[in-house]
């Protein structure tokens, strides 16, 4: 019986993509859909190049908690992966995949997190706080922004002349890097 995984994303959806390619030839794994609330993001023409069915929906649709916890479901996830999704989950939701819901975000969790930071704001406040690293931070996800238990960290030096920009380039590599390999060790956990 191959895993299934189901994906988030608001925005480009190069994580998709990239996870997507990992497990293009292994049989073990189903990247069964992706989930997103805007019609217009990248990861749409992502998905339709991929051949990877993709369900939009609207906060109101993601208000109905019961609804959408039955429609996600339906796919019998084995772990469901925000990558890139900037809505907060509803707890119910959050709840019906507790322990089966991983979030991956682009700094060095507690350090800028929670409700407004993602994307450019966080390589910003990395730059303008001066801090000598940033990284990866993929982590299962709560009720809360950005607050579950730490998966896995990965870091990367902050360098005098870096730019938001080039620190979010630093970021993207590590997540391209190290995500796929957090989900398959997720689903497959090495025999101890
Ligand atoms: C990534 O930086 C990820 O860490 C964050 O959202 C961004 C998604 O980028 N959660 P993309 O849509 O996968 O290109």
């Amino acid at each position: 019986m191959p895993k299934n995984i189901l994906l988030f994303a608001s925005g480009s959806g190069s994580n998709v993509e990239n996870i997507a390619n990992y497990f293009q030839d292994d049989s073990r794994v189903v990247i069964r859909a992706v989930f997103g609330n805007n019609l217009s993001a990248g990861v749409v023409e992502r998905c339709k190049r991929l051949g990877i069915p993709f369900y939009g929906f609207n906060r109101a649709a993601l208000s109905d908690t019961t609804g959408m916890a039955g429609v996600l479901r339906s796919f019998e996830p084995d772990l469901v992966v925000l990558a890139g999704f900037l809505w907060k989950v509803p707890a119910e939701i959050v709840r019906a995949f507790e322990g089966r819901m991983i979030n991956i975000h682009p700094a060095l969790l507690p350090s800028h997190g929670g409700k407004g930071m993602y994307g450019m704001r966080v390589h910003e406040a990395v730059v303008r706080d001066g801090d000598a690293r940033t990284g990866i931070t993929i982590h299962y996800v709560n009720e809360a922004y950005d607050d579950g238990a730490v998966i896995l960290q990965e870091s990367v030096v902050v360098a005098k002349g870096d730019t938001p920009e080039t620190v979010a380039g630093k970021v993207h590599a590590l997540e391209y890097e190290f995500f796929p390999r957090a989900i398959e060790s997720l689903l497959f956990p090495a025999n101890g």
